[in-house]
């Protein structure tokens, strides 16, 4: 029997949207469903690793023998990212997180007052999870996702470089949020290969077998 491809290893991942209250019942979020994220997930604890999940809101099951740690903000995706990440052996940063979160976020629900009167919302930027990880001195193997609406090949190259990452996987298409199939589009420093269009379950197998094989090397 052949050993599994991830057996002994400890991988972290993040998925799904971010949520970013405005008020105690209204906020920003994205469309991202959390697909991609939960199938690598359960692809690479099928490849025997010992996988968290630290999941923005979906309405998407548990993948069998994950542990899962359910966020909203992005700031508390940090948070808890940060708090697993020691004697991770991989961190997979899949998550759509938001960028900028409301500054001015108010306690009460923001009353409707009369015509002329609307909300200012202000913001400010939210942590790079993925970008503080990477730096971090005793930093497991990453990998950043990449949603580029044109021209991946340069973007996907520069975005490895810039984050400071060994593997980016670029979407290839924006058509991937609440899809279930994609195509993926591999950054390293070699150069890219595409994995061509097929099911979220069917990519994540085989980009888990793409992520175990630089883990080894
Ligand atoms: O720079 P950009 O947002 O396009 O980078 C996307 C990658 O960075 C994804 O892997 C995403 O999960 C990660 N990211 C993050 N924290 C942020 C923004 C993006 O981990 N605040």
């Amino acid at each position: 029997l052949q050993p599994k491809l991830l057996a002994g290893r400890r991988v972290l991942l993040t998925a799904g949207p971010t949520f970013e209250p405005i008020d105690p019942v209204r906020g920003i979020t994205n469309l991202s469903s959390g697909k991609m994220g939960y199938a690598i997930a359960r692809a690479a604890r099928e490849a025997g690793a010992e996988v968290t999940l630290v999941s923005g809101p979906t309405a998407l099951a548990t993948p069998y023998g994950v542990r899962r740690v359910d966020v909203q903000t992005a700031q508390q995706m940090h948070d808890a990212v940060m708090a697993q990440v020691a004697g991770q052996d991989l961190f997979v940063a899949v998550a759509a997180v938001a960028d900028w979160r409301v500054a001015n976020a108010s306690a009460q629900k923001l009353k409707k007052q009369n015509d002329a009167d609307t909300p200012e919302l202000h913001f400010v930027q939210n942590p790079d999870i993925l970008a503080t990880v990477a730096a971090l001195p005793q930093r497991p193997y990453c990998v950043g996702f990449a949603a580029e609406s044109e021209n991946l090949e340069h973007y996907g190259a520069a975005k490895r470089i810039k984050k400071n990452i060994p593997l980016l996987v670029g979407n290839i298409g924006h058509q991937t949020f609440g899809r279930d199939d994609n195509a993926l589009m591999l950054f390293d420093a070699q150069g890219h290969t595409a994995l061509p269009r097929a099911d979220k379950q069917t990519l994540a197998r085989q980009l888990v077998r793409e992520i175990a094989r630089r883990l080894a090397a």
